[in-house]
């Protein structure tokens, strides 16, 4: 096959990432016989300094143009005055705005040698294999009023959670059609306790569900899901939730997995092209010297070779080559080794070929 991959490196180790997982694409498409055709494109902090906007329209067409998009991190120190009118942030919230990316699917896995990289107990680490779908365009990220402003002398500061039924109904229906896949279990998160919008969330995940009789739903407070995720984290399957409980609940899952370096996520629209991203940061403190964890990013691709270009195989051998390479002992710094970028990814090519 043959594909257009826009490439957003961004900010800090994104540059790093990005070239070491397009390094493994290369390798798929030299061992596979596929031509994948890349471009670069700025976004975030970088695209600030160039153009004084963190997503510029002409970045956002050649995204919406591509059969799919690889982004590595955006952000930085550089960036982060409070009182700055633009934001790294604020491109990649466009960004997925703009190609409808709704739903946001966060598998964390944790290999068996990795278990003594996290800080819970071994025991609990045992089987654990889940998949977060964040919901990720709509909710207090995105919805208005969003503004600060004083009255009657007060300041104050507002975001609004809006959900609609439409909204939640397509994102619901990924997960209960992707738990079919895997171990027939739906755990919606929600604050159906408190929040008007958790108990409209509530309402069409139940009815959704009856679509899917042969996937067990359970309804699961905020609250007590994130306490979960570290008591029996393992008996998670498929976990669905609005944006801001999703961003939340993740960085919490990603402990579980050794390191945030390892984790990749793929976001999903209904039509369009799919963005690719490991979920780790900028990393600012460990940009440029050459150790950063591209695993995150090569996995990121794996994810994308399945979702975007139905690649079973090929997305199946690049998972398969990084848990070898793990199993062989590679580890960067944020897994307690020493070894550096690009000695891992030319590790996972070798076992590749
Ligand atoms: C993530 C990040 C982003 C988010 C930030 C950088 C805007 O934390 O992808 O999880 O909150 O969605
Ligand atoms: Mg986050």
């Amino acid at each position: 096959m043959e594909a257009n991959i826009v490439i957003l490196p961004g900010d800090g180790i994104g540059p790093e990432v990005t070239t070491e997982a397009s390094r493994v694409l290369n390798a798929i498409a030299a061992q596979y016989g596929h031509t994948f055709h890349f471009s670069q494109h700025l976004l975030g902090g970088c695209s600030i300094d160039q153009h004084g906007t963190a997503l510029t329209e002409a970045t956002l067409n050649a995204c919406k143009q591509a059969d799919a998009v690889l982004l590595g991190a955006v952000g930085g120190p550089k960036w982060d005055n409070p009182n700055a009118k633009v934001r790294p942030e604020q491109g990649l919230l466009r960004l997925r705005k703009g190609l409808g990316v709704f739903a946001n699917l966060r598998p964390v896995k944790v290999h068996p040698d990795l278990r003594s990289a996290s800080p819970l107990k071994e025991e609990k680490l045992k089987g654990v294999d889940l998949l977060v779908v964040r919901e990720l365009t709509g909710g207090l990220y995105f919805g208005t009023p969003k503004e600060r402003g004083i009255r009657d002398g007060v300041e104050y500061g507002i975001d609004t959670l809006e959900y609609k039924d439409f909204e939640i109904k397509r994102v619901v229906d990924l997960a209960f059609r992707l738990a079919q896949k895997r171990n027939k279990k739906v755990a919606s998160v929600d604050k159906a306790n408190v929040l008007e919008s958790s108990r409209l969330w509530r309402q069409i995940t139940t009815k959704v569900g009856e679509n899917y009789p042969d996937v067990t739903l359970e309804h699961v407070l905020v609250d007590t899901a994130a306490m979960r995720l570290i008591s029996s984290p393992a008996n998670f399957d498929v976990m669905v939730t609005e944006n801001m409980f999703g961003d939340i609940l993740t960085d919490e899952a990603s402990v579980l997995s050794g390191s945030m370096g390892m984790l990749p996520s793929a976001s999903l629209g209904e039509s369009g092209p799919g963005l690719y991203e490991p979920i780790h940061g900028s990393a600012p403190d460990i940009a440029g010297k050459g150790i950063a964890n591209p695993l995150g990013a090569i996995l990121s691709v794996a994810l994308m070779l399945r979702y975007s270009f139905q690649l079973e195989n090929e997305a199946a051998a690049i998972e398969k080559a990084v848990d070898q390479t793990i199993s062989s002992g590679y580890r960067t710094t944020d897994l307690g080794g020493d070894l550096g970028t690009r000695v891992i990814t030319d590790q996972v090519i070798s076992v590749l070929s």
